[in-house]
């Protein structure tokens, strides 16, 4: 038998990267690879990277360079470079960083454990493709190992929008969806080694199309299908465009009662203008009219959202649109960015850059606003009994870890109830990131 050997990955990025992370360890661990958690232990390092913003991306080549001694002392360490800057800059990373053995674009993760075989013949190979073969057929399935009760389903991949900032429709591809039934089939799998809570995830995920039957079903329809999982106690779907928020999709949040009320929608700005430039090919007018659509459909709902701040030609005035179309939603979280140029995308090219410390101010101006919204959002919460899926114990004896319908950290001491089980806390108090809470029931 082969000697056992170690792999470490270190995931940036969204959650995708997560979920394809954790196939890429499955594929590897069924090659005699163990997942470790430094790479001082490893015998191949993967880095699954990010190229949404400029400096995401320029991370990865700080931490390739670290690695050097590393390699120095053991000069059989494999180096991989995975994901977006992979996809984006290919054959370049090799050249920038000699010491990388591998690189491979999301699409061609299944032929990932092929590729690791031929750097010990002496190759040095890159896989960029966006192959015919469905990666997910061919991507082995996890070992029936218990598994925490919180897990990452990709349903959907890709992107046709074209937004005119974004590398992803570059990186990730057109869009594709999977198959209802190896969907099903793989939740089902989830849920047996111990799932109780599955986000669905696509970087257009609400355009769902995945093939069921003799036609294509939508995602609510997806959705309805998962929900006859009987221990699938919670399903979510990251992330959305507006224009995708069909009426049925709006319905599916009054009616399934799995899925949870709590929806990340980025909007991006507040201004037409600004949106048009981002050719989002949407208003902030049609984006309210469907938040308040969701919100008559089900009224608990919490939102969740993306912006970008100094896209080019953004005014101060368009900014302060950002602004007000935050304070009519109120968000409950929110990510907030600086406008990024990434090469190769339609804005890249623009003239009209807006300076740095502009930029800075309105990223802080609008940070300022988003974590007034979540910790009023945040307290909110107190007083109230709400049902938390416990995840994992906590640091003080006793304490349990979970997680609310709208993914706050809950906290509390319990002895009633174990992880995976869904209980009712009543929450004592709130700090930054976390809740406090007492049990009530099961
Ligand atoms: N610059 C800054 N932020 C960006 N995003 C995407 N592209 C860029 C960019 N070029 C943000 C968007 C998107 C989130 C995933 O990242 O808000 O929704
Ligand atoms: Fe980053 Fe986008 Fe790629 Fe996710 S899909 S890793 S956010 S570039």
């Amino acid at each position: 038998m082969s000697k056992s050997k170690n792999l470490y990955i270190k995931t940036f990025g969204c959650q995708m990267n997560v979920y394809d992370s954790e196939r890429m360890a499955t594929a590897m661990g069924a090659d005699g690879y163990n997942e470790v958690s430094s790479p001082e232990e490893a015998d191949m390092i993967l880095l699954n990277t990010c190229h949404i913003r400029e400096k995401a991306a320029e991370k990865v080549y700080s931490d390739l360079g670290r690695f050097k001694p590393l390699k120095a002392k053991n000069p059989d360490l494999k180096i991989g470079v995975t994901g977006c800057v992979a996809q984006a800059e290919g054959k370049e990373i090799m050249r920038r960083q000699p010491l990388v053995d591998i690189v491979v674009g999301p699409q061609a993760y299944h032929r990932l454990p092929e590729m690791v075989k031929s750097v010990d013949k002496g190759e040095k190979p890159i896989d960029t493709d966006f192959p015919e073969e469905d990666k997910f057929e061919h991507l082995p399935t996890a070992p029936k190992m218990k598994r925490a009760p919180s897990a990452f389903l990709t349903v959907q991949e890709g992107c046709d929008k074209f937004c005119a900032f974004c590398v992803v429709p570059f990186t990730r591809g057109a869009e594709v969806s999977r198959p209802v039934s190896q969907i099903v089939t793989e939740a089902a799998d989830l849920v047996e080694r111990g799932v109780r809570d599955i986000t669905l995830l696509g970087q257009n995920v609400n355009a769902y199309h995945g093939t069921m039957g003799d036609g294509d079903a939508t995602l609510p329809q997806l959705i309805r299908e998962l929900s006859k999982i009987d221990d699938l106690k919670r399903i979510r779907f990251t992330t959305s465009h507006p224009n995708d928020m069909t009426q049925e999709l709006i319905d599916a949040h009054g009616e399934m009662e799995k899925l949870m009320p709590y929806l990340h929608l980025p909007v991006q700005a507040g201004s037409d203008n600004v949106l048009k430039a981002m050719n989002r090919k949407h208003t902030a007018e049609s984006y309210l009219k469907i938040i308040e659509r969701l919100r008559v459909a089900r009224p608990d709902l919490a939102l969740s959202g993306d912006f970008i701040v100094g896209f080019p030609g953004e005014t101060d005035a368009d900014f302060e649109q950002t602004l007000d179309l935050v304070r009519e939603v109120k968000y409950a979280q929110a990510y907030s960015f600086k406008y990024s140029t990434r090469p190769g995308t339609p804005a890249a090219d623009k003239k009209v850059q807006v300076p740095e410390d502009v930029k800075s101010d309105r990223l802080k101006r609008l940070q300022a606003l988003l974590s007034e919204q979540q910790k009023e959002f945040m307290g909110s919460m107190v007083g109230r009994v709400l049902p938390v899926l416990l995840e994992r114990p906590g640091r003080l004896e006793g304490q349990l870890v979970g997680r609310s319908e709208y993914l706050h950290g809950v906290h509390a001491t319990i002895d009633q109830a174990e992880i995976g089980d869904v209980v009712n806390l009543r929450i004592l108090g709130a700090d930054t990131n976390s809740l406090r809470a007492e049990f009530v029931s099961k």
